[in-house]
């Protein structure tokens, strides 16, 4: 079985891709809506969470856990591998394939305060500095709208104007979705970003990393229909209502 575990719903948007693309897997996906959001928690709290989800994970039998958000990987990724003997899969910050296919040489993160004060995104933003320049924007308000089922109200809307305008007018043409809520906006953000500019979510390729980690413990079942079963530690009814639409 493949665990796979967020904050909340957002890790929905890394398990579509993942089912896509493994269909005869069998997946459990832990969503920690009693402590959503993690973005503005202290890293150690967020350790704990993720020792403790690892643990629940793990007794259903993981092989593998895709750590499905951006600032639990950020805070949490080095102590789990430093704990378990079972690969976990983290999320990159996508900021280096936007900067390659950069022409503007500006690029939008939107992420939320962990990730951006993270050590992982901090090193790759170092290296990613010399050839663009990085426009930051932490996205409060955006997780707790996408827990809530709104992607598109003139709420959310007015909030995504408001972190995504002052990208564009300084030249953006990449804007890299560095939280797994925000792949949910995505409509409304390409809306406003408007034509010519690229959103980067980089949910595609860390299944496909996941796909491959797999496979070098056993043959993957690429194909036939695996199940899903919903933990939490708050409702499961979010997360039932929004993958019924994935
Ligand atoms: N999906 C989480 C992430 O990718 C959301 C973080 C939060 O709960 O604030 O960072």
């Amino acid at each position: 079985m493949i665990g796979v575990y967020d904050s909340g719903v957002g890790g929905l948007s890394v398990w579509k891709e993942l089912r896509a693309l493994m269909p005869g897997e069998d997946f459990t996906y832990f969503s920690d809506s009693a402590f959503c959001p993690y973005g503005p928690k202290d890293p150690s709290f967020i350790i704990e969470r993720a020792d403790e989800i690892a643990r629940t994970l793990i007794a259903r039998g993981a092989e593998i856990i895709v750590v499905a958000c951006n600032t639990a990987t950020a805070a949490a990724i080095s102590h789990l591998r430093a704990s378990f003997d079972i690969p976990f899969i983290g999320m990159e910050p996508a900021i280096k394939p936007a900067a390659l296919h950069s022409e503007s040489g500006v690029v939008g993160v939107l992420a939320t305060a962990g990730t951006l004060k993270g050590r992982l995104y901090l090193n790759t933003l170092a290296r990613v500095a010399a050839d663009v320049t990085v426009i930051e924007q932490v996205g409060t308000g955006l997780v707790e709208a996408v827990e809530s089922g709104d992607f598109d109200s003139p709420q959310v809307v007015a909030l995504l104007h408001k972190y995504i305008d002052p990208m564009i007018e300084a030249g953006a043409d990449h804007i890299v979705l560095g939280c797994t809520h925000y792949p949910f906006l995505s409509k409304a953000i390409a809306r406003i970003a408007g034509e010519g500019v690229t959103i980067v979510n980089p949910a595609p390729a860390v299944a496909r990393h996941a796909c491959d980690v797999l496979s070098r413990l056993r043959p993957v079942r690429l194909s036939g229909s695996g199940t899903t079963t919903f933990l939490s530690s708050g409702s499961t009814a979010p997360l039932h209502r929004l993958a019924s639409c994935l």
